[in-house]
């Protein structure tokens, strides 16, 4: 119809042009429209007697044959490669219209008839098919629609997605219903682009979707693509993309299979392979465009790789070989569910070339499958125009020697066309052709006056409806398949289901067999990856163990993932966490913090109790202490001995026996204290600690002060030899009170107010706590200790200045001594203690706790009994006490002080010249 409006178009054009004598010329030849050329297509047409006729478009062959270059006018290009599974796929369309003609329940008055083309699945071949379905190739019968002589109601197919885009680019102009059976592209669900395009297989969004679930499902991260040249293979890759980079899942690389032959190309994806670390690998690819691949990989002999199969190339015979399963066994991947279609198999083994010369197809696939000729045709045989893969101009033109003699036998023959145990997409090509015929169906059942179109509620007839009028029924369409799969075709003209996650395995006939270890299901509302519990997975690798495909591995723990710059997230290092961090799980992307008490091990794996530090009596430097002190204690002990049982001789009674008791006990307590400071701190050594050795400290130098007071004054006395001092021993002892009393006020004061405590210190060092205590207040501290201090500086001024008293024996002198080396220990004390740390800081404290006892123990104790023991005749009160200046017996001057021990409680030291 539209040619004849264009030819009249075109005639009116050359009339006008006539009339107005541009040319000057009369214009009598009639002019007619006249075909340059006619496509060069293969296929099946059944019309006659039919009131409707479905179109069909199948991959019979795979590619076309270059054109030769060196004719320049276009020519339609013909086709090689016989595809045994696309001739099947054809073969069950015309089953299926047969079936349904047979049906008295659909379309009853109405017999379908069918126009097949083969797209040698290339996109010109669509095309050509497409314009033929439009307008025919007869040269006098312009027309629309109806070319084999009835309305084309529809079209099934076409195979690949490129040839369904191209195809419904131009049916979809006419919005002539288009129903694919294997056409999985995404984009087909634009209705904007291709309105009149439905389809009885699944959009590939859900198939993207299902290969990350079951990526996830193994634990895979660093996964590889590949992808044929065409809008299958990239958008099937690019929403896997999309959907691997919102799981967290990386893309270790990204090829393209071309789909003519390139040597480059195909090295480039054939290396990717080889180099990547991935070791699994998406192949989004149809299996006729995958077996240059695929010989590649064998040639290169790529093993331990897992492939994961679209459903293109899942259940292919074209790559499911015996010879190619030590590289592509234990693929695994999703197919369109399985049917079984009864009296399918009949109907493909009804096949025979005898029947009509002019069926090409069935006499190449004749030749094809029993390697003959058929006598008599001109149907080349088996021809391969590619370049072969190692690049090398290696054509085939072989034509068989053998001829065909129509007796071969079908039964014989192992073939992917008469194989009907995988009717995937052949359910599909049944469903689409049922999907056309139902919605005729409800077409041919409108009422009129209820039918759905405006104004007028009216119907469309058979057979001159309008091709909108029928997309109408297919947009809403719904039934049950022969098998009871419900198939409804929503507004995107999508269909929702599942697929079957097949894994391939040798069976025991050393076959390729197709074990169904799982489901993918579909749905509105649900998207669910089902693994059968008891399937067992045959996986190619070495191990045949489960594939392990990381780009880094997993980080131990004691590390944390570091980012690398400009790479994906999968690939990282693994930096060891910080000293006092720790990451327990593999993988961490943090470090954790240690808790207060805790530090990281050496492995950084695991907080562990910080290790605690003090000054324990059981280490070699408490145990030494100890000793020291204890050895002190005793030789303190023996001296008091020594002055119990020397208590008589002048010695030890001249100047206050009594206080060199006191002084001794003050010694015991000064060295018992220091013990306080070794062991584990508590609250109660805390407290005692420091107490004790101020109280001590202003015991035992009271004393000795209450001594040189003694000696101080005995000599002011030589000295003026006219004053009269006298000092009784109780004030020397009140002295002594008085300075403890007031040691113990403000001790009482610093336990009450502040009180020292244990502490944890852990700034000092991190991995230990050191258990220290806490003195509280310094305040209190100095001024308990500042009392000892000012009392020492008495001490040592009094004997200081006494100290040239004449005597035989100079205590006055011993003590002075003694002060100094006091002095001496406790100055020195303060920088080592302020520079050392933890448990040393307590030993440096014991060690001048020690040092100056043991110095005013060795200065004040040491040369009396010396004297006592080893030189008793010293010991006589002629020698002992020079009575320098004494009057009476009762003052004497004793070496050792001014003694006042004489009869009584009273001494008084009457100074007289
Ligand atoms: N899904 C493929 C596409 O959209 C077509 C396809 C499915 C196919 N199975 C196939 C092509 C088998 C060739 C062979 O392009």
């Amino acid at each position: 119809m539209a040619a004849r409006k264009e030819c009249l178009v075109l005639g009116f054009l050359v009339f006008l042009w006539a009339a107005l004598g541009i040319e000057g010329k009369e214009e009598t030849e009639e002019q007619t429209c006249r075909l340059l050329g006619k496509f060069d297509l293969n296929g099946f047409v059944d019309a006659r007697n039919h009131s409707l006729v479905i179109g069909g478009l199948f991959p019979v062959h795979s590619r076309t044959i270059p054109a030769n270059k060196s004719i320049l006018e276009p020519v339609s290009a013909k086709c090689e490669g016989f595809n045994f599974r696309g001739f099947r796929w054809m073969k069950t369309m015309i089953h299926t219209i047969k079936e349904i003609n047979e049906r008295k329940d659909i379309l009853p008055n109405i017999t379908l008839g069918y126009q097949i083309f083969d797209t040698c699945f290339t996109i010109s071949k669509s095309v050509e098919a497409a314009l033929v379905f439009l307008t025919g190739q007869e040269e006098n019968k312009p027309n629309f629609r109806n070319s084999t002589g009835a309305f084309l109601a529809g079209i099934v197919g076409a195979g690949g997605s490129s040839l369904s885009v191209a195809a419904s680019r131009i049916l979809g102009l006419y919005y002539l219903p288009q129903v694919g059976y294997a056409s999985t592209c995404s984009v087909l669900s634009d209705k904007n682009q291709f309105p009149s395009y439905l389809r009885t297989v699944a959009s590939d969004k859900f198939q993207s979707d299902a290969m990350v679930k079951l990526i996830q499902h193994f634990g895979w991260v660093w996964v590889g693509t590949i992808a044929a040249d065409d809008d299958y293979g990239k958008y099937g890759v690019k929403i896997f993309e999309e959907k691997m980079e919102s799981a967290n899942l990386c893309i270790a690389f990204s090829e393209i299979i071309p789909k003519v032959y390139s040597y480059e190309k195909m090295q480039k994806a054939v290396d990717a392979v080889k180099n990547s670390t991935a070791r699994v690998i998406v192949l989004y690819v149809s299996d006729i465009d995958l077996s240059p691949f695929v010989l590649e990989i064998v040639f290169h002999n790529i093993t331990d790789r897992t492939w994961i199969a679209s459903e293109a190339w899942i259940t292919s015979a074209l790559i499911a070989k015996p010879e190619y399963f030590p590289y592509f066994g234990g693929s695994i991947g999703f197919a369109v569910p399985r049917a079984d279609i009864p009296g399918l198999k009949e109907f493909l083994y009804d096949v025979h070339p005898g029947k009509d010369p002019n069926d090409v197809l069935t006499i190449e696939f004749w030749q094809t499958a029993f390697n003959c000729t058929w006598p008599n045709s001109s149907v080349p045989y088996n021809i391969d125009h590619r370049m072969n893969m190692t690049g090398k101009d290696d054509r085939l033109h072989a034509m068989s020697d053998k001829f065909c003699t129509g007796e071969e036998n079908l039964e014989d023959l192992k073939n992917t066309y008469l194989d009907v145990s995988q009717l995937r997409i052949t359910n599909n090509v049944k469903q689409a052709v049922y999907s056309l015929a139902y919605a005729l169906d409800r077409l041919s059942r409108c009422e009129e006056g209820r039918g759905p179109y405006f104004p007028g509620n009216t119907c469309a007839y058979i057979p001159d409806f309008e091709p909108w009028q029928l997309m109408y029924y297919m947009k809403t369409l719904k039934f049950t398949t022969h098998n009871g799969m419900r198939i409804e075709i929503d507004e995107n003209g999508d269909v929702s289901g599942y697929y079957d996650i097949l894994n391939w395995q040798l069976d025991d006939n050393g076959e390729v067999a197709f074990v169904k270890v799982g489901e993918y299901t579909f749905t509105d509302s649900k998207f669910e990856l089902v693994m059968k519990k008891n399937a067992t997975m045959f996986w190619n690798t070495e191990s045949s163990e489960l594939p392990h495909s990381v780009c880094t591995d997993l980080c131990r723990p004691g590390t944390r993932k570091g980012i690398r710059h400009g790479e994906p997230i999968c690939c990282f290092d693994c930096i060891p966490c910080a000293d006092g961090h720790v990451s327990r799980e593999p993988g961490q992307r943090e470090c954790e913090q240690c808790g207060e008490d805790y530090w990281s091990n050496a492995q950084k794996n695991k907080c562990v109790l910080k290790e605690v530090e003090f000054l324990a009596y059981d280490e070699a430097l408490g145990f030494t202490l100890v000793i020291l002190s204890i050895f002190g204690v005793l030789v303190v002990l023996a001296v008091t001995i020594v002055y119990v049982l020397y208590r008589h001789t002048p010695l030890v009674s001249a100047n206050d026996r009594e206080l060199s008791f006191l002084i001794q006990l003050a010694l015991v307590i000064m060295l018992l204290s220091s013990m306080l400071f070794i062991g584990k701190p508590h609250h109660w050594s805390c407290v005692a600690r420091q107490v004790t050795l101020a109280m001590s400290f202003s015991l035992c130098l009271s004393c000795i002060l209450g001594k040189t007071i003694s000696l101080f004054l005995a000599y002011r006395i030589s000295k003026s030899k006219t004053r009269f001092i006298s000092i009784c021993p109780l004030y020397r002892k009140i002295i002594v009170l008085i300075s403890v009393l007031v040691e113990i006020g403000i001790c009482t004061a610093y336990l009450v107010l502040e009180p020292p405590r244990v502490f944890k210190n852990m700034q000092s060092q991190n991995i230990k706590i050191i258990l220290e205590c806490d003195e509280g207040s310094i305040e209190f501290l100095c001024s308990m200790f500042g009392i000892d201090v000012f009392l020492a500086l008495l001490c040592f001024l009094t004997t200081f200045v006494a100290r040239q008293l004449p005597d035989n024996y100079y205590e006055g002198k011993c003590i002075t001594f003694g002060m100094l080396v006091f002095f001496i220990v406790w100055i020195s004390f303060v920088p080592a203690y302020l520079s050392t740390k933890g448990k040393f800081k307590v030993a440096v404290e014991i060690f001048a706790i020690l040092a100056s006892s043991y110095g005013l123990l060795g200065c004040i104790f040491a040369p009396k009994c010396f004297i006592i023991l080893l030189r008793p005749k010293r010991n006589t009160d002629e020698l002992v006490g020079g009575r320098v200046f004494a009057i009476e017996n009762s003052i004497r001057l004793t070496s050792a002080s001014v003694s006042s021990e004489l009869n009584n409680t009273m001494v008084s030291a009457v100074v007289d010249d």
